[in-house]
C-alpha cells in the first residue's frame, strides 16, 4: 500500500512505522491519521509480522499533536468527525493482534502522547517531551487523552497534567508510568529494537493473547476478566507453540515458536 505521510519498513517480523512530517514536527492531520489507520490494518494481516516499532521521523518530534492548523477552523461537526478518526485509528492499535513499541524520539504531544498511551509498551529518549498541552489551545484532548491518561497515571496526576498542559520530561514520565524506560538519545532505536527482537522469538499466539486480555480484562469486572484469562489459557493447550514450549523446556532446548 502507498502512503502519503507514513513510511514503513519491515525487516525479521519487525514493522516500523515512521510518521513522517517532520516539517510540522510530525503533527497528525487527517491524511495521517487514515495513513495510520490502513497501516495497522495491513500489519495486522500480514503474518510474517509480529511486533511493530512506531516512531516519528527526524530528531525532534514523535508527535507534536493533532496538526492544529487543520484544526483551527473545524465546525463542531468537522471537530466531532476529527476527534472519531482518531479515536478509531488508536482503537485499531488497542485490538490489534500485535504489540505495539512507541519509540518517542522528542515530542509527544497532545495527540503524540494520546498515540503514545494506545501503544503497549513506550520507550522514551532522554530528551523526550510529553503532554497534553491542549488547554493551552482552548481545547481538552480529543483522542482519547482524558481517559487513557488517569488509567495510566492515576486521576489527581492525569489532571494536574491536563489542567496546566505542563509538559514533562522523560525522567518524569518514568517515575509517572507514563513510559516504561529512558535511554541515551543514541540508544533509542537500537534499545527498542532489540527489545521488538526478544518479544518477536515468543509465541505470537500468547503474545496476541496477553495483550487482548490486559487490554479488555483493564474495562471489565474481575470475575469476568479472570473467566476470560481461564478461556485464553485453555485455548492455549490447542495450538502448537504450547506443545513446542513445553517440549522444548523438558528437552533442555531452546523453543522455536511459529505463531501456531
Ligand atoms: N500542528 C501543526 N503544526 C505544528 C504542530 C502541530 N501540533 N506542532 C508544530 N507544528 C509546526 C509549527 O507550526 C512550525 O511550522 P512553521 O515552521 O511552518 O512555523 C513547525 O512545526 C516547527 O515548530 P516550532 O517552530 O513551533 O518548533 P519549536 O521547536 O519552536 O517548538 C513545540 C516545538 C514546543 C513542540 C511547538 O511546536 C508546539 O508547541 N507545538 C504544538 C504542540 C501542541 O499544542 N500539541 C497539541 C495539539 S492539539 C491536539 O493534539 C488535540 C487532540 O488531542 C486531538
Amino acid at each position: 500500500m502507498v502512503f502519503k505521510n507514513i513510511k514503513i519498513e519491515k525487516k525479521e517480523g519487525i514493522a516500523t512505522i515512521k510518521i513522517n512530517r517532520p516539517q510540522v514536527l510530525n503533527a497528525l492531520n487527517k491524511d495521517t491519521i487514515t495513513d495510520l489507520s490502513k497501516a495497522v490494518e495491513e500489519l495486522d494481516a500480514d503474518k510474517n509480522i509480529k511486533v511493530v516499532i512506531l516512531t516519528g521521523e527526524g530528531d525532534k518530534a514523535f508527535i507534536a499533536g493533532a496538526d492544529i492548523k487543520q484544526m483551527a477552523d473545524m465546525t463542531p461537526l468537522d471537530a466531532k468527525e476529527f476527534s472519531e478518526l482518531g479515536h478509531n485509528m488508536l482503537k485499531k492499535i488497542e485490538n490489534s493482534r500485535l504489540p505495539f513499541i512507541a519509540a518517542i524520539n522528542g515530542y509527544a504531544l497532545g495527540g503524540g502522547c494520546e498515540v503514545l498511551m494506545a501503544c503497549d509498551i513506550c520507550i522514551a529518549a532522554k530528551s523526550a517531551k510529553i503532554g497534553q498541552p491542549e488547554i493551552n489551545l482552548g481545547i481538552h484532548p480529543g483522542f482519547g487523552g482524558t481517559q487513557r491518561l488517569p488509567r495510566l497515571v492515576g486521576r489527581m496526576k492525569a489532571k494536574e497534567l491536563l489542567f496546566t498542559g505542563r509538559n514533562i520530561d522523560a525522567d518524569e514520565a518514568f517515575q509517572i508510568g507514563l513510559v516504561n524506560m529512558v535511554v541515551e538519545d543514541d540508544k533509542l532505536i537500537e534499545t527498542v529494537q532489540k527489545l521488538a527482537g526478544q518479544i518477536a522469538s515468543k509465541s505470537t499466539v500468547q503474545t496476541s493473547f496477553i495483550k487482548s486480555l490486559v487490554n479488555k480484562g483493564a474495562d471489565i469486572d474481575l470475575n469476568s476478566a479472570n473467566s476470560l484469562e481461564i478461556s485464553y489459557f485453555s485455548s492455549g493447550f490447542s495450538t502448537n507453540d504450547q506443545k513446542e514450549g513445553m517440549k522444548a523446556f523438558l528437552e533442555k532446548r531452546k523453543p522455536e515458536f511459529k505463531g501456531k
